[in-house]
């Protein structure tokens, strides 16, 4: 595989390929990994905001011994009208051997990787309403740490679905690995047209005995209309708590993407509290970045 514009080209064995590579790394020396890749160059092009993504590329990229530079699309020729096709051939032309990228129209990273055909590995790091899936791969090696057997659980996630390019990745990676107990929740305007989750009627059907709640926050950024009595009652109608919290199973995990909104789709003592595997997410973050970026760039 050269590129990763989408979780569904991964199937059950090689998303668990991907999570044995992320424990070997784990588990394996920084000086030692830092010869895995070193030589091997990265670009990051993020045409929207982020925090974790970018840097735990960089991280991810750093940690194999690659050189990551990240165009500053703000400062960057983009602004005088250059096209994404004609700043991807200018940056391939100084030999990158991977360009990660974050767009907000859906499908432009496959578009990319048609130009670039294999002369560069492209990685999809957040297109649109679209997916995510290296947050996919990271929320899944999660689970796994807690959970083990994907078949078995029922997985909650709640919030802004229709708009979330997380849970697009998340419940298409659930799926391959043989979960058919995924639920989702939200209002009718924020939930996808079409979905293999299950759609809950409210939120206590949906956190009922679950084993993993993952919470969205309302991406606003992508939202045209919505109901304002919807958006100033968003945290009693589907805010997550410590009491509601206690539909969920005991030992149920709580997850977020980030960055969360506290006291709208999450309270700070669920988000800060013993089930809130939110920060370990972000460390997963970086190991499941080198497992891929090894994956595809290790000749
Ligand atoms: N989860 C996620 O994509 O976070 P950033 O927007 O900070 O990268």
């Amino acid at each position: 595989m050269k590129h990763l514009y989408d979780i569904k080209q991964l199937n059950a064995e090689q998303l668990n390929h991907l999570f044995s590579l992320a424990d070997k790394i784990k588990t394996t020396a920084v000086t030692e990994t830092k010869k895995w890749l070193a030589g091997k160059t990265a670009m990051a092009l993020f045409f929207e905001n982020s925090t974790r993504t970018l840097m735990s590329f960089q991280l991810a990229a750093q940690r194999l011994g690659m050189d990551f530079c990240a165009l500053n699309i703000a400062h960057s020729s983009a602004q005088k009208g250059e096209t994404l096709k004609d700043t991807l051939f200018t940056l391939n032309a100084m030999q990158s051997d991977a360009f990660i990228i974050r767009h907000s129209e859906n499908h432009t990273q496959k578009q990319a990787a048609k130009w670039l055909g294999d002369q560069a590995s492209v990685i999809n790091a957040g297109d649109g309403t679209n997916q995510h899936p290296t947050q996919g791969l990271l929320d899944l090696y999660t689970i796994r740490e807690h959970k083990k057997d994907f078949s078995q659980l029922k997985v909650a996630i709640i919030g802004d679905i229709k708009h979330s390019r997380v849970a697009g990745s998340l419940v298409d990676g659930l799926h391959i690995l043989g979960n058919n107990n995924t639920w989702i929740y939200a209002p009718d305007e924020l939930l996808p047209a079409s979905t293999t989750a299950r759609k809950a009627e409210n939120m206590k059907q949906a956190l009922s005995d679950a084993d993993v709640v993952v919470m969205l926050r309302i991406q606003k950024e992508r939202i045209s209309q919505i109901d304002a009595e919807v958006l100033d009652h968003w945290h009693d109608n589907y805010g997550l708590n410590e009491n509601n919290l206690e539909w969920a199973k005991k030992d149920a995990i709580v997850m977020h993407p980030g960055p969360m909104n506290r006291g709208v789709e999450i309270s700070s003592a669920v988000a800060d509290g013993p089930q809130s595997v939110i920060l370990e997410q972000v460390r997963n973050g970086v190991l499941m970045r080198s497992a891929l970026l090894y994956q595809l760039l290790s000749d």
